[in-house]
């Protein structure tokens, strides 16, 4: 279907050509002035001078032509040459039936569907996950989810940190601990055990333990070196060690990620890119793009217009270890021959967008894709705490992701029980866990994703306000008002739109009418939070609606069922915005 706001420059273009104007002037927006009219177009002022004539009577002689149209039910041209415009209410209520009978709500897909990997997640094995990794998780999901929708052909990948000096530092510790362990005999021929030689728990804290001694202990961090060495290497033994770390730890990563509603279509990670270094590195080599420099193997990736230095990419360290950049690097390489991808999106910390400028340019200069697949960097800012620095536990420490998720559902539980809600016992817990959820992620998508933004789990949980509690609230309200509507005997088939009866009902409608450009904006600027400003918006509106219509004491059949549609679209709308952020509305709350 066809945007709203095109057809209505359509309309208003033929007018300008039909006045003897250029066609191209006929552009309507949204009104800046709702008070006034609902559209607008600006169009006349930027002819007055070819014309010789005041915008004001062009803008006059084209609302002449308008007049009597059906689209609007208002025209008028107004100082200094605006047009001003009102939807006549019978096209808005076309408009929307199109929409309603049209099983994608009227959405247009792009044009060519690409083939995209959004790479999202990116944790790293042996630690848990922790706030710091709330963000990437959140945000990712919801364009992975947003891409799919609107037509193209999506892969996420976690794209796992699991080949590091943390991995060493673990193998390291464990060998310190544990050196009975067959992994750290020698002379040791047999097969490796199929248990794990520790738990998840005792993993979680060695990795710590090992860490902090690192940074204290040179020694000790050049043994963890030989040993990250060694497992890279392929050390039997340690691969073996390292294959129930990955087991254990992935567990419980994807327990985590399914909490938060969050999955990946691909698991690979850091160590799947090492079998392509070699030969990256060879070919970069042959072809004279990498040189050595100081010991290290380098890439020049600067260019002529930088404004900034941009330091050479490096690919191998002097003692000829792999870097981050190398690794993805490869996993490009890995990328392009198993699927080829016309784009990839990587939703990382901001802080590192040197790091992914050195990695998309060396991947250009160097042919590992080509000149035209699309390589993005969606950097997201930090989540802070109420005192406005990073997010801390209450002793200063990092917080883990799950004692995050409890504590905002510990207190959804409470706001929910502390008003009038309609659920008991297990429904009451299970609708919080939605609720928290919700109020977790818009919290966080509703924010431009490259600002910073203040995590305030009071704020976040309000049922009032621009809070993910508010869009759930009103969306089982509406869910609520269909519920009863079928109790009472009515059915939500074959029902028509109305007319909108009031400035309410039409406001909502017209917003209503924005979902498909709405999304349309919302991919191509990546920004899931133009979403969240749509619903925010659609909610206020049918709120608006819902306060001043008695919809199910309505005793003209007509009238009400002209409302029921209109509340099922909204259902409708707001469902389908709610997936694509990645979020549920509970049937009752
Ligand atoms: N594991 C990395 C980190 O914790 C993030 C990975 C981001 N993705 C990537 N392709 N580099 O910083």
């Amino acid at each position: 279907m066809q945007y709203l706001l095109e057809l209505l420059s359509r309309e208003v273009s033929t007018a300008f050509e039909a006045a003897g104007y250029p066609a191209s002037a006929g552009k309507v927006s949204p009104s800046n002035r709702p008070d006034l009219c609902e559209f607008q177009c600006n169009g006349a002022m930027s002819l007055a001078k070819e014309a010789h004539k005041a915008p004001l009577v062009i803008a006059e002689e084209v609302a002449g032509k308008l007049k009597g149209s059906g689209t609007f039910s208002y025209v008028e041209a107004v100082k200094p040459g605006f047009l001003n415009m009102k939807l006549s209410a019978g096209y808005l209520t076309d408009y929307l039936q199109q929409m309603a009978e049209d099983p994608g709500l009227g959405l247009i897909p792009v044009e060519t569907p690409e083939k995209i990997i959004v790479d999202y997640g990116g944790p790293n094995v042996a630690k848990p996950l922790h706030i710091g990794h709330l963000r990437s998780a959140v945000i990712g999901e919801s364009v992975k989810r947003l891409a799919r929708y609107v037509g193209n052909e999506v892969t996420g990948d976690i794209h796992l940190g699991d080949w590091g000096l943390q991995m060493g530092l673990i193998i390291h510790e464990l060998s310190l601990r544990k050196p009975e362990l067959c992994y750290f005999d020698e002379a040791y021929t047999g097969e490796y055990p199929e248990e794990p030689p520790f738990t998840l728990e005792e993993l979680e804290e060695i990795y710590p333990a090992a860490s902090k001694k690192s940074k204290e202990d040179e020694a000790y961090k050049a043994a963890a070196m030989e040993a990250t060495f060694k497992l890279q290497r392929g050390v039997p033994s340690f691969t073996a060690l390292w294959k129930h770390i990955m087991r254990l730890s992935v567990a419980d990563l994807k327990k985590n990620y399914e909490r938060l509603d969050v999955s990946f279509e691909l698991w690979k990670g850091e160590s799947d890119a090492d079998k392509f270094i070699p030969d990256m590195v060879e070919k970069m080599k042959a072809e004279g793009f990498a040189v050595e420099s100081q010991g290290a193997l380098v890439v020049d990736i600067s260019q002529e217009d930088d404004k900034k230095e941009i330091p050479p990419c490096m690919i191998l360290k002097s003692d000829g270890a792999a870097l981050y950049t190398t690794t993805d690097l490869a996993t490009l390489v890995d990328r392009e021959q198993s699927l080829k991808p016309d784009r990839v999106i990587y939703v990382v910390d901001k802080r590192q967008s040197l790091h992914f400028e050195q990695v998309f340019r060396c991947a250009k200069k160097t042919g590992i894709v080509p000149e035209s697949t699309k390589l993005d960097f969606l950097g997201f800012g930090t989540m802070n705490g109420p005192d406005g620095g990073p997010f801390k536990t209450r002793d200063g420490g990092v917080m883990r992701l799950e004692v995050l998720l409890n504590d905002v559902y510990e207190e959804m539980l409470k706001k929910m029980e502390a008003s009038d809600h309609e659920l008991k016992g297990e429904e009451a817990k299970e609708a919080a866990r939605i609720v928290a959820l919700a109020a977790i992620k818009y919290g966080d998508l509703s924010n431009q994703a490259t600002k910073d933004y203040i995590f305030d789990i009071d704020k976040f949980t309000s049922f009032e306000g621009n809070t993910g509690p508010y869009i759930l609230y009103t969306v089982v309200r509406i869910k609520s008002i269909l519920r009863k509507y079928k109790e009472q005997g009515g059915s939500l088939e074959g029902l028509k739109l109305r007319e909108a009866a009031s400035e309410e009902e039409k406001a909502l409608m017209l917003t209503l009418s924005g979902f498909n450009r709405m999304l349309t904006g919302a991919f191509g600027e990546l920004a899931p939070h133009r979403i969240c400003a749509y619903i925010y918006e659609a909610a206020n509106e049918f709120n608006r609606f819902y306060h001043s219509t008695k919809i199910l004491t309505e005793t003209d059949r007509e009238k009400q069922e002209g409302w029921i549609a209109l509340l099922e679209l909204s259902r409708r709308v707001f469902e389908e915005c709610l997936f694509v952020l990645g979020m549920k509305a509970p049937e009752k709350m």
